[in-house]
C-alpha cells in the first residue's frame, strides 16, 4: 500500500514541473501530406484526435483503433514527446452525458479509459468535450436546458478519470471553448474545482465567429483571443495551466446582399445556420493544407464511395456536388458557396478561387490585431492567422499573461508551406 502512495506522489510530482508546453493536435482527417522531423522538431505533446466518448461508457469498454500506430506517430516528432489520446470532438456529447450522469457512470468512464491508453501506449488523455452544460452541434435537438445537471457533474467525471490516471503517472488535458455564450460550465464556481483536478487546459481561441453570429468578426483575433484567456483567469484557472490555441485553418462566411464590408467587423450576414441548428451551406472553413493550393488534378474518376475533393482523384457521379467536407451530395451543404468547383456540380461560387484571392489580398485590421478580406463579389468575408499575427500573440498574449504553453488544430492541416507552425516552433523558442 505504502510504496503505491509514494508511486502517486512521485508522478504527480514529476509533472508539475515542467519546460513550456508546445502542443499538435493530430487530427485523422489529415493525414496525406505529413512533416519532417526539423518542421515538428520543439513539439511536447502531439494529441491524436479523436476516440468517441461513447466508447468509454459501456462494460466491457468499447474498442478504440487509433488512425495511425502509434510507433509511426512517435517517429513523426523528438524523442519523448508525449503522445495524448484525445476524446470527444465537435459533434460527440452524448457519450460524454452518459458518463457523467452518476457516480457509477463516472467511474466506469474512467476505468475504461485507463484501460484503453494502458492498452494502446499512450501517455496521456485530452478531454474535448464540446460542450459541458450544452451548446455543441446537438443544442437545438437536445437544448442545454436538459444539461444543466453537467455543469456540476463535468468536474466530477474529470476527477475521477484523473484519479485513475495519476498512479500510472498519465497527464490529464481538457479543451474549452473562446466564446462566452458557450463558457457554460466554466463559471467561477466551477473553475476552482476544474483547475485543480487537470494538469493543463487548452483554451481554443479560434472559431470565435461561428455560424450562430450574424454579423461578421475575426475567428481568432489578438483581441478575441486575449479575451477569452482574461476571461478564464478571473474565473479561476492559473495561467500556468492556460494554452493559447491557434487555427491551421481559415474561416468565411457568405454576407448579406447589399451589405458593403468596408471593416472586418459588424457587417451582416446571410442566415449561416438554420432553425434546426443545420448549416445553410454559406460558411466555411479552408485549411492551409497542400491540396487547397494545387490544382484540380486533370485524372478525375467517378467517386465510388461519395468521397472527393481535394485531395482525392475522385470527381461527383450524376450530376451531385463536393461539399467542402469532401463528401458527394446534393443539399444546400454540398452544393452552396463551399462546395469545391473541380469535383462536381456547384450552385455557388468557387471557394477556392475567393480563398486565392483572400490570401493574396489579406488585409490587417491593426484594431484587433487580425487578417481579414471581403471578396466583393461573392460577398465572402474571410478571416485567418499569419505567421506575424502568431508572433505577436507570442508577446502580447503568452508572455503577458503567464501562459504554460501553446497548442494549434492541427498538424497536417499546414501542409502547404508549414508556415504556421514553423512560427509556433520560433515562438516557442523564445518562450
Ligand atoms: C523538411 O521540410 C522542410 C519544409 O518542407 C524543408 O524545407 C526541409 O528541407 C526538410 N528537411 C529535411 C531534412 O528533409
Ligand atoms: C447512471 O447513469 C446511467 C446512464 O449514463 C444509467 O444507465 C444508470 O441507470 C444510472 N445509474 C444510477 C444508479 O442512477
Ligand atoms: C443577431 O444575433 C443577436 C445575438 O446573437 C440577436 O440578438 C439578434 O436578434 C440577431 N439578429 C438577427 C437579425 O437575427
Ligand atoms: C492521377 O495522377 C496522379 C499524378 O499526377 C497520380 O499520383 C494518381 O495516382 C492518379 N490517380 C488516378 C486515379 O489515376
Amino acid at each position: 500500500m505504502r510504496s503505491i502512495i509514494l508511486a502517486c506522489l512521485a508522478a504527480t510530482a514529476s509533472a508539475a514541473s515542467q519546460k513550456a508546453r508546445y502542443i499538435l493536435y493530430f487530427d485523422q482527417w489529415h493525414k496525406t501530406v505529413l512533416p519532417n522531423n526539423t518542421v515538428t522538431a520543439g513539439i511536447t505533446h502531439v494529441i491524436t484526435a479523436f476516440a468517441n466518448s461513447a466508447l468509454f461508457t459501456t462494460d466491457p469498454v468499447g474498442e478504440y483503433v487509433p488512425f495511425m500506430d502509434l510507433a509511426s506517430v512517435r517517429a513523426m516528432f523528438d524523442p519523448g514527446t508525449k503522445v495524448c489520446m484525445a476524446i470527444g470532438g465537435w459533434g460527440d456529447t452524448d457519450g460524454f452525458s452518459a458518463g457523467a450522469a452518476n457516480d457509477t457512470s463516472r467511474k466506469l468512464f474512467a476505468k475504461n479509459v485507463a484501460k484503453t491508453v494502458k492498452k494502446l501506449g499512450y501517455d496521456c488523455v485530452d478531454v474535448d468535450w464540446e460542450f459541458p452544460g450544452g451548446n455543441g452541434e446537438d443544442y437545438k435537438r437536445n437544448p442545454n436546458s436538459g444539461k444543466v445537471s453537467e455543469i456540476e457533474t463535468y468536474p466530477l467525471l474529470l476527477s475521477e478519470i484523473k484519479k485513475v490516471l495519476t498512479c500510472h503517472g498519465y497527464e490529464l488535458s481538457i479543451a474549452v471553448p473562446a466564446r462566452g455564450d458557450d463558457m457554460i460550465a466554466y463559471t467561477t464556481e466551477q473553475v476552482p474545482k476544474i483547475n485543480k483536478i487537470v494538469d493543463y487546459v487548452n483554451v481554443m481561441t479560434y472559431d470565435i465567429m461561428n455560424r450562430r453570429d450574424n454579423v461578421t468578426k475575426h475567428h481568432t483575433s489578438l483581441k478575441g483571443s486575449l479575451e477569452a484567456i482574461d476571461a478564464y483567469i478571473s474565473r479561476g484557472f492559473t495561467p500556468s495551466k492556460l494554452n493559447l490555441g491557434f487555427a491551421f485553418y481559415t474561416k468565411w462566411f457568405t454576407t448579406a446582399p447589399g451589405a458593403q464590408c468596408d471593416e472586418p467587423i459588424g457587417c451582416p450576414t446571410e442566415v449561416l445556420e438554420d432553425a434546426n441548428g443545420a448549416d445553410t451551406g454559406k460558411a466555411g472553413a479552408m485549411t492551409f493544407e497542400a491540396a487547397n493550393f494545387a490544382p484540380v488534378p486533370t485524372n478525375l474518376t467517378d467517386s465510388p464511395d461519395a468521397s472527393c475533393g481535394a485531395g482525392s482523384y475522385y470527381r461527383c457521379p450524376n450530376s451531385a456536388c463536393c461539399s467542402q467536407s469532401n463528401w458527394c451530395g446534393t443539399e444546400p451543404a454540398h452544393c452552396g458557396t463551399g462546395c469545391q468547383s473541380g469535383y462536381g456540380r456547384c450552385d455557388g461560387p468557387s471557394i477556392k478561387d475567393s480563398f486565392s484571392e483572400a490570401l493574396a489580398n489579406g488585409k490587417f485590421d491593426i484594431v484587433n490585431g487580425g487578417q481579414w478580406y471581403w471578396d466583393a463579389e461573392p460577398r465572402i468575408f474571410w478571416t485567418w492567422d499569419t505567421p506575424q499575427i502568431i508572433a505577436r500573440k507570442f508577446t502580447e498574449i503568452v508572455a503577458q499573461k503567464g501562459l504554460g504553453g501553446v497548442f494549434a488544430w492541427s498538424l497536417a492541416q499546414d501542409s502547404y508551406d508549414w508556415s504556421h507552425l514553423l512560427a509556433l516552433q520560433a515562438g516557442v523558442k523564445g518562450m
